[in-house]
């Protein structure tokens, strides 16, 4: 069995290529908000590969013929701020009757640690499938509180969206949240001791929204 049973890893060549593009240090603000959406955007393609669909009767300008939409729980994006933002756009392209939530955390930058700042989230009483979106998961303690914040909001479903994870942040989820599967397009070696990502590509956050 895999080192990371909670882990898939999507090596689809277009998110690779885009990813090599995501962690080019040259890669300007612009277009690495746009490599973002459009990364997450193919990977929501993947991840919803197995939505249930229910059949509609239809008329072609021809002719009445059956046709398949999409059926069951409905999704909800929650991206963590603020990295997570950068996500959504491109997911709501596809799935643009999803709900979105957002949950405020940033890293302490000594300890490490997540300090939540805000939360709102669609209501979980409807059956519905959470996306929990962040590009980064490093030490897994934000991915970790925000499972934990949306559970106790109600939330039975969840699935998590990264972009680049790192062992001990995959190893986290599994401990604290062993129900919650963890998509990323690329599992790196490790964190150096800022609790940075290497390879990674660097500070998020800071390269989607040009700050620093
Ligand atoms: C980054 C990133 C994740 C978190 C990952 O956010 O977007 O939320 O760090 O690190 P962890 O797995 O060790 O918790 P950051 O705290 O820099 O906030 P920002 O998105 O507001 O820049
Ligand atoms: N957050 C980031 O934005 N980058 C990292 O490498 C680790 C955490």
């Amino acid at each position: 069995m895999s080192d990371h049973p909670n882990l898939t890893v999507l090596a689809h060549p277009l998110i690779q290529h885009k990813l090599a593009l995501l962690r080019d240090r040259r890669t300007p603000t612009k277009d690495f908000r746009d490599l973002v959406a459009e990364i997450a955007m193919l990977m929501a393609y993947e991840v919803t590969k197995e939505l249930p669909t229910a059949p509609v009767e239809l008329e072609t300008p021809l002719e009445r013929t059956t046709g398949a939409k999409v059926a069951g729980k409905k999704l909800a994006l929650v991206p963590i701020l603020r990295a997570g933002l950068g996500m959504v756009e491109g997911i709501l392209r596809l799935v643009p009757s999803a709900r979105v939530g957002h949950i405020g955390l940033y890293r302490n930058e000594e300890t490490l640690e997540p300090v939540d700042y805000y939360f709102k989230a669609p209501s979980a009483r409807e059956e519905r499938d959470f996306l929990l979106l962040d590009p980064m998961l490093a030490t897994g303690g934000s991915a970790v509180a925000a499972c934990a914040t949306l559970k106790q909001a109600g939330a039975r479903s969840i699935r998590f969206l990264c972009i680049v994870a790192a062992p001990p942040g995959v190893e986290r989820m599994l401990r604290a949240h062993p129900d919650v599967p963890i998509y990323a397009a690329a599992l790196d070696r490790e964190l150096n001791a800022k609790g940075y990502i290497l390879p990674g590509l660097g500070d998020a956050g800071d390269r989607i929204f040009g700050t620093r």
